[in-house]
């Protein structure tokens, strides 16, 4: 097989990727080692910028996502009993939408599909041999038989876990990691939303967000020990530390329902620079993580392959390589932001052990702070609809 662009991961990042491309009239061909069925059903982040909802629908696959998808204007703040908006729209003029990541895979492989793109699953064993030629070769196995694709480029769009990351030398690569002693315990529920607006709660106990998927669905999480097991958690004692958590005796209560899906998420800030190597580059989670607490990781792999499929055109139709070797210093301005940002909330809003009487009074008077301020606040809203 031969193409211009090989894209390693079906994520948001390569599937958005690889449609862009398309819309360039540059051709790739998307490996993921998943089936569909399980990509189009894992549940992961759910919070649009307004600027990621702009290029899902300048790409054309925004028309469910208009439609199903809750606009929101404001989120909420929760601290010692009393909760507090913050009016985005009113402090930013922009919004956000609450729109399930697996619902973002499943419009983006329906379009490649209608497009005839090359998206293949289940792939195996993939390789990548020759980033620092003009002719890279990704080998893999697929459907039992070994097959290689040749590329001008190879994308690594193979998350946290993938083989992307590893293919730039070691002597080029540094990396800036944290990793918080805490975790995201994590439920889905089968019950109408508790609140209009997403809430961040701060809490003795631990942090609390109450999110949402759908008027049926809710998305709620509590901080844990992330070495914690869901078995340890039954239905009840789940809904008797959210209670615990959230109700202050002014009559507003989290509504409960049927529990249909429990997790445990890690929390880490991590990013690997650079983000190219000759003819490789990566996007998304490959290179970056950021804890969930600022609802940045989704938009930061759209945000990347925007300027990757700038890029890529640029090279194609100008022969010109100035956007692909200056790729990874405007992918980090953004990328390093929102890392600040989401190490931000998650220092302000959880609850670390050890921490003492001081370091917990500085961290009210912090979100005291926040809440009185209309400067900081909004300096709080920019960050969260990305308006940068
Ligand atoms: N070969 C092929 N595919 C692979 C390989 C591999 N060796 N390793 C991983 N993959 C696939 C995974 O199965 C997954 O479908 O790459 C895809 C990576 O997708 P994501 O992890 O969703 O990463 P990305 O597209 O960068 O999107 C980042 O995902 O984790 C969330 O919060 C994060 O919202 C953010 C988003
Ligand atoms: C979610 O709905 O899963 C969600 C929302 C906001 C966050 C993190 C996760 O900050």
């Amino acid at each position: 097989m031969r193409t211009q662009v090989a894209i390693i991961g079906a994520g948001p990042a390569g599937l958005l990727l690889s449609h862009l491309l398309h819309l360039n009239g540059i051709e790739s061909v998307v490996l993921e080692s998943r089936t569909r069925a399980d990509i189009e059903a894992t549940i992961r982040a759910g919070v649009l910028e307004q600027g990621t909802m702009d290029i899902l629908n300048e790409a054309g696959v925004g028309e469910r996502m208009r439609r199903e998808g809750a606009v929101h204007h404001g989120i909420e703040l929760a601290f010692g009993g009393q909760r507090h908006r913050i009016d985005l729209t009113g402090l930013t003029g922009k919004a956000i939408t609450v729109y399930p990541q697996h619902e973002v895979i499943i419009d983006l492989v329906a379009a490649r599909q209608a497009a005839g793109g090359q998206l293949l699953f289940g792939v195996r064993k993939v390789a990548v041999a020759g980033i620092d030629t003009d002719r890279p070769v990704v080998s893999f196995e697929h459907h039992d038989v070994e097959q290689k694709v040749e590329a001008d480029f190879v994308i690594g769009c193979d998350g946290f876990h993938g083989i992307s990351r590893p293919l730039i030398p070691a002597a080029e690569r540094q990396v800036h990691e944290r990793i918080y002693p805490f975790g995201w315990f994590g439920v889905l529920v089968e019950a109408p939303p508790s609140s209009d607006e997403l809430i961040y709660a701060q809490h003795q106990r631990g942090f609390v967000l109450i999110s949402t998927r759908s008027p049926t669905v809710q998305r709620l999480y509590f901080q844990c020990d992330p070495h914690d097991r869901v078995e340890n958690w039954s239905d009840d004692r789940i809904w008797a530390e959210f209670h615990t958590r959230m109700e202050n005796g002014d009559g507003w209560k989290v509504k409960e329902g049927r529990i249909f899906q429990k997790n445990i998420i890690g929390m880490r800030s991590f990013v690997s620079t650079p983000m190219q190597s000759g003819r490789l580059f990566l996007a998304g989670d490959s290179a970056h993580i950021v804890p969930p607490t600022g609802a940045k990781g989704m938009n930061l792999a759209i945000a990347d392959v925007k300027l990757l499929s700038r890029a890529l055109e640029t090279f194609y139709k100008k022969n010109d390589t100035v956007l692909l070797q200056s790729y990874t210093s405007d992918a980090l301005k953004r990328v390093w932001r929102a890392e600040f940002f989401s190490w931000w909330m998650t220092r302000l809003l959880h609850t670390f052990d050890g921490a003492s009487s001081f370091d917990q009074m500085i961290q009210r008077a912090e979100l005291d702070n926040i809440v009185s301020s209309r400067a900081l606040s909004t300096a709080l809203a920019e960050n969260y609809v990305g308006a940068f």
